[in-house]
């Protein structure tokens, strides 16, 4: 589907996963906003994006920032909510509480923050995509944190479906992607990880950020998928029975 005269809006389009997809709508021809809180990091990535793509600097957890963003959008047909968080993660005997609360401080609640003050502009047979995580279905040891937040965020997705409809609200929830994300673990351990996850992974490999965008691209694009998570994993959540 061309999406001439389409306008998607990427909350955290300016690295990795939200990056590949702003990337996929430009190509296919749809006027694209990334989001993110460098406007270093935003410039570099509209100049890469290419096509009708611009930038605007807003950091997801504001919501008054969000608000303001939104009260100036438009009317927007595709949103994709792609920010990431990074606390909560660790084993659950010595996780720190408060390091989770943070956790869902940056993501599940700027999901919802945005997803409300976006309803008002979101074309009513537009799309919602939430990037979400394989931890919130697969059981990673040392992820219990992680799993709620982003379990907490693809339990909202067959309601929100039903009670948003007929616009379309959908997760696409990726297992271990080689994202700038990565970059905050030294080389070398992040080398090690991600060799053996590619070992226990059917596809043998972690996945590209490319892969994520063109599954989310796919499912804002298709109109007959709604309330639909999408495991884009390598195999990588699937139950081996071990
Ligand atoms: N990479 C993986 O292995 C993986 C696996 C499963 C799920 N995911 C999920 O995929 C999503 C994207 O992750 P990624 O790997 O693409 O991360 P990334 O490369 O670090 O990109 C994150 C993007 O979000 C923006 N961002 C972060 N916090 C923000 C905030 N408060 N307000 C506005 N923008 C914000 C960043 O820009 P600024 O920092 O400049 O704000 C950047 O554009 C996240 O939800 C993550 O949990 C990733």
């Amino acid at each position: 589907m061309n999406l001439t005269g389409q306008r998607v809006v990427v909350m955290g389009g300016s690295s990795g996963i939200g990056e590949a997809a702003a990337k996929r709508f430009a190509v296919d021809g749809a006027e694209v906003v990334v989001t993110g809180r460098d406007q270093a990091r935003l410039d570099a990535a509209v100049e890469r994006i290419g096509g009708k793509t611009t930038g605007y600097r807003l950091d997801g957890a504001d919501s008054a920032q969000v608000a303001a963003f939104f009260a100036g959008a438009g009317t927007v047909d595709h949103l994709v909510l792609a920010l990431s968080g990074s606390a909560g993660s660790g084993a659950f005997a010595e996780l720190d509480l408060d390091h989770l609360a943070a956790g869902f401080d940056g993501k599940f609640w700027p999901y919802l923050r945005i997803l409300q003050a976006a309803l008002p502009t979101l074309r009513r047979d537009g799309s919602v995509t939430m990037v979400t995580a394989a931890s919130a279905r697969a059981a990673y040891a040392g992820s219990s944190g992680l799993a709620a937040i982003n379990g907490a965020l693809q339990a909202m997705v067959p309601p929100l479906a039903v009670e948003l409809a007929p616009l379309r609200v959908n997760a696409v929830s990726p297992g271990v992607v080689d994202t700038p994300w990565w970059d905050r673990v030294p080389e070398a351990a992040r080398t090690e990880f991600f060799e053996g996850l590619a070992a226990t992974t059917p596809v043998g490999r972690v996945g590209h950020a490319d892969e994520i965008g063109d599954a989310i691209r796919m499912v804002a694009g298709n109109g007959f998928i709604s309330g639909v998570v999408l495991d884009v994993t390598g195999g990588a959540n699937l139950a081996t029975g071990r």
